[in-house]
């Protein structure tokens, strides 16, 4: 059968998308890039925010009619959703035919033999063992070392979809880099919810870093995320020394003020990740820190919400995802009776994304000057006489040059920036 895949949310769906792929392919169905040819219609889908949901179910509402011309035609809902409300969109009846959860991808072949129904028993320990994803197009790799979490930050979904933390094993991932490597792929991520805690037998995440650092032919590597109560002194050593590991964390801090991190149930205060800033700048001067943030958390105060605008002036993002509070059902937050009316959360996520696109082109322009490396990764959206990359520290460039260049690094000196563009010449 013919299929066709749509991605919803973080880099794990992107990277679970190939591990679908290679999983229908080797089954013997093809992947078309053409709505109107797929038989199979597959979206992987994100539950971290409602507004995610109801973008996947608007899109399921537009293509349900496909049916009517193609009675074969089968839709199948795959990831987060799948897992969470999967059940109920089966009784509702809304186009949908199969709901396959975050760990059962290896079941889909036979799934979809069978006739449309209920959804089969999740099993929480899957870690994809002797699977080889299938790279879609992108010129950068990502690797799972982990799947799930056991944080249970008071606000997200994650933990109740995707289960307990589990650590792939050293050899797969090994496998699935060299895999990477063979594709020409120079920028490879290892991804996780939680990637410190990676734990396979003796071999902790710094280890681990330590040890893929010596491969051949391995240009860049990055790691997405970490959580800042486990970001230890020993990694940041680690990712000083090791020269593959680029100079750039993803450290989501969520929120300025100790007393709403607590409520988030986070682990750590502004002080303590204060310290962890400190210390990584201390190691690695020119290091980009981007980071993930949140406005209107149930009870937080207006004096708060300024402790984390009031975080962000000292901290100094490179870049920050704003993210407005979302009640997600069964979490402890969704629960609480302070919920911030929506308006105001509105509100404080506007200025939130005001005040980071200030600080945003301040770092940016920050680089005018300097030469950075630059791997090119394909024509820039404006123009097809300018491509576009990224640099080590996951800032985007764009530069003059031709199609030959594309899956190569150049180096590039920066005339002009703007607020998520370097300008290089
Ligand atoms: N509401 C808003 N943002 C959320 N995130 C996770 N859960 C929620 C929620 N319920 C954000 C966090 C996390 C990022 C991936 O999504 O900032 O780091
Ligand atoms: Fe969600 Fe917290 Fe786990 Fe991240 S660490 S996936 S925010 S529970």
């Amino acid at each position: 059968m013919k299929y066709y895949i749509e991605t919803y949310g973080c880099q794990m769906n992107v990277s679970d998308s190939e591990l679908v792929s290679s999983i229908l392919r080797t089954a013997g169905h093809t992947e078309v890039n053409s709505i109107d040819e797929a038989d199979l219609l597959l979206f992987n889908t994100c539950s971290v925010r409602e507004h995610a949901e109801q973008r996947v179910l608007g899109r399921i509402a537009n293509e349900r009619h496909r049916k009517k011309h193609k009675p074969e035609l089968k839709i199948i809902l795959l990831g987060c959703m799948a897992q969470r409300i999967g059940q109920s969109l089966l009784n509702e009846n809304c186009g949908i035919d199969y709901v396959v959860g975050v760990d059962q991808y290896r079941a889909l072949p036979a799934i979809i033999n069978q006739e449309p129904s209920a959804l089969i028993d999740f099993d929480f320990d899957e870690v994809y063992e002797e699977l080889m994803p299938i790279h879609s197009g992108s010129r950068c790799g990502f690797v799972t070392i982990m799947r799930g979490c056991n944080n249970f930050c008071s606000y997200c979904i994650v933990p109740y979809v995707r289960g307990r933390e589990r650590s792939r094993p050293y050899p797969e991932i090994l496998k699935d880099i060299q895999l990477a490597i063979d594709n020409d792929l120079k920028d490879i991520t290892l991804l996780g919810q939680n990637v410190n805690s990676y734990q396979w037998q003796d071999l902790s995440f710094p280890k681990l870093l330590l040890k893929l650092n010596d491969i051949k032919g391995l240009h860049r590597l990055r790691f997405v995320t970490s959580h800042p109560k486990d970001f230890s002194d020993d990694l940041i050593l680690i990712m000083r020394d090791c020269d593959k590991v680029c100079e750039h964390i993803h450290l989501p801090m969520q929120s300025g003020d100790s007393g709403i991190l607590d409520m988030m149930n986070r682990g750590y205060s502004y002080e303590h990740y204060l310290s962890r800033i400190l210390k990584l700048r201390d190691a690695i001067p020119e290091v980009s820190i981007t980071t993930d943030l949140i406005a209107g958390f149930p009870g937080e105060t207006e004096a708060q919400f300024e402790s984390t605008l009031s975080a962000m002036r000292e901290i100094e993002f490179d870049y920050a995802f704003c993210f407005k509070y979302s009640p997600r059902s069964g979490t402890a937050a969704a629960d609480s009776k302070d919920q911030i009316p929506e308006e105001i959360r509105l509100e404080r996520l506007q200025r939130m994304i005001d005040l980071q696109r200030e600080i945003t082109l301040k770092k940016f322009r920050a680089q005018i000057g300097k030469t950075v490396e630059i791997y090119i990764e394909d024509f820039s959206k404006k123009s097809m006489a300018q491509l576009s990359g990224k640099t080590r520290d996951f800032k985007i460039a764009v530069v003059s040059g031709n199609e030959s260049q594309i899956g190569k690094m150049v180096m590039a000196k920066v005339v002009d920036a703007t607020a998520g563009t370097l300008i290089c010449e």
